[in-house]
């Protein structure tokens, strides 16, 4: 039996009284003192071929994060439920969730992301520390680790994150000063998606791409264009069996492999060209790429198969927290004016240094943890687990798997649907305007 633990991360407000939840959220029987076997955990029974027929239907699961927090004021924090023959045991409470990682071993398993890992078998192409367990996910993420998340990779890339949040910030002020009114409203969320592609792009092979300015080039647009499109194309399969979706989604399948196919072809001409200025001594400026080559850390196609996920990885989830925060900020004016404050007083340190802004803004980085606790980017985390355990006394065995203000007309909440990250329904309108 391939049994699978998931640690849901919800939408905070409804979740606010943890403690009371039971009293005030559940109409599920409290979990008695006895330890009771892993058959007493409050089932969770859907019909799974309506279900089938309606992710068919609605091209994916929208409001799977809505289902699920159905599900848990029905049933209590922990439920469970089978996707064909496996047992998912599904929980919601930090104190679960800390059992969990307290459980993992240092080569956590979870399951596969089964498109993506479909098109890299198709193409031969290896896997990344995204797509792999065990000991391959060891070794590769032990490679990555001194070149992505060490504290001297974060000072390197800082300073390079820096100066493409500058030139956002001055396209946007052009904009601005552009517009009789000297203020203007846009959909923030393409414009961030653009940058968070640039930023990640600049870390990743010290290259950029072009894309904060109003004239993009054709090959920037498809590469825009494929990272779309393979995320849109990954949740409308990624809840269904390939045996079905070979034959009820041959067209979405295509989509979503000649998408891999662009994303990956731009990859592995950005890591060519890497490597031909590493060999000729005058590499542009620091990578991420650059680093692995230069160590050796991985074989050629090992950094291509890990470039890959850290781009795919890095867009959505770092845009989505952005304009959630901003649209926050919008709404809450006075919060607004407190950061403005707090980065008027940073300014000079962080100008001279900009590893400061990691220090020297507080309040910023409470406010960006507080945006991803109300719109968590990633909805679930899900663990198979190595050794048995016991959550909310059941018995779970092994095996389970500064230049402008920011305004906006609208005041009431932005509705998140699963699009493989939470991202808002329609991005809400806001207003840039100088500050007076
Ligand atoms: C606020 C921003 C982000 C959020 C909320 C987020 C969320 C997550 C989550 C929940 C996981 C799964 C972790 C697990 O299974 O334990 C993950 C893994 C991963 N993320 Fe992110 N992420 C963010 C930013 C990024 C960025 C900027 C990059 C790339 C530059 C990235 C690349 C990856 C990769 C490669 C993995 C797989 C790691 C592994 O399995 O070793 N993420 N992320």
């Amino acid at each position: 039996m391939a049994l699978r633990a998931k640690a849901h991360v919800w939408l905070a407000r409804p979740w606010q009284c943890l403690l009371r939840m039971r009293a005030l959220g559940t109409t599920a029987a409290p979990a008695t003192e006895a330890l009771q076997p892993f058959e007493a955990i409050p089932l969770y029974s859907r019909n799974k071929w309506l279900k089938m027929i309606q992710i068919l239907r609605e091209q994916g699961q929208e409001n799977l994060h809505l289902e699920m927090h159905q599900v848990f004021q029905e049933l209590g924090p922990i439920f469970r439920y089978s996707i064909g023959r496996r047992q998912v045991v599904s929980v919601m409470l930090p104190e679960d969730a800390e059992k969990i990682f307290q459980a993992d071993s240092t080569q956590p398993c979870r399951n596969v992301l089964e498109p993506w890992v479909a098109h890299r078998e198709q193409r031969g192409l290896r896997r990344g520390v995204f797509l792999l367990n065990g000991p391959e996910w060891h070794f590769n993420r032990l490679k990555l680790n001194p070149s992505v998340l060490s504290p001297k990779a974060v000072q390197k890339f800082v300073p390079m994150v820096d100066m493409v949040a500058r030139d956002f910030l001055e396209t946007l002020k052009k904009k601005m000063l552009l517009n009789a009114h000297g203020s203007f409203s846009m959909d923030f969320y393409s414009s961030v998606f653009n940058y968070t592609i640039e930023a990640s792009h600049f870390v990743l092979f010290g290259e950029r791409l072009g894309l904060l300015g109003d004239g993009l080039n054709s090959s920037s647009l498809k590469f825009i264009h494929a990272l779309q499109s393979m995320f849109k194309t990954t949740t409308q399969l990624l809840f269904l069996p390939q045996s079905l979706t070979r034959w009820t989604s041959s067209r979405t399948w295509k989509e979503n492999f000649e998408s891999w196919d662009f994303i990956s072809e731009h990859v592995t001409k950005s890591i060519k060209n890497v490597y031909q200025e590493l060999a000729k001594g005058r590499p542009q400026s620091w990578s991420v790429v650059s680093e692995l080559i230069s160590e050796g850390a991985l074989p050629m196609d090992g950094i291509q198969a890990n470039t890959l996920e850290l781009i795919a990885g890095s867009v959505d989830t770092t845009a989505v927290p952005l304009v959630m925060t901003l649209f926050e900020l919008a709404r809450n004016p006075d919060v607004q004016r407190a950061l403005r404050q707090e980065s008027l007083a940073a300014e000079a340190s962080i100008a001279a240094n900009p590893q400061r802004a990691l220090s020297d803004l507080p309040l910023l980085q409470a406010a960006l943890k507080e945006s991803l606790r109300l719109y968590p980017v990633a909805s679930f985390l899900e663990r198979v687990l190595s050794s048995d355990l016991v959550l909310q006394n059941y018995h779970v065995p092994a095996g389970i798997l500064k230049s402008f203000t920011v305004e906006t007309l609208r005041q009431e909440d932005v509705q998140m649907v699963y699009r493989f990250v939470l991202v808002p329904t329609s991005s809400p309108l806001l207003t840039f305007r100088p500050v007076s």
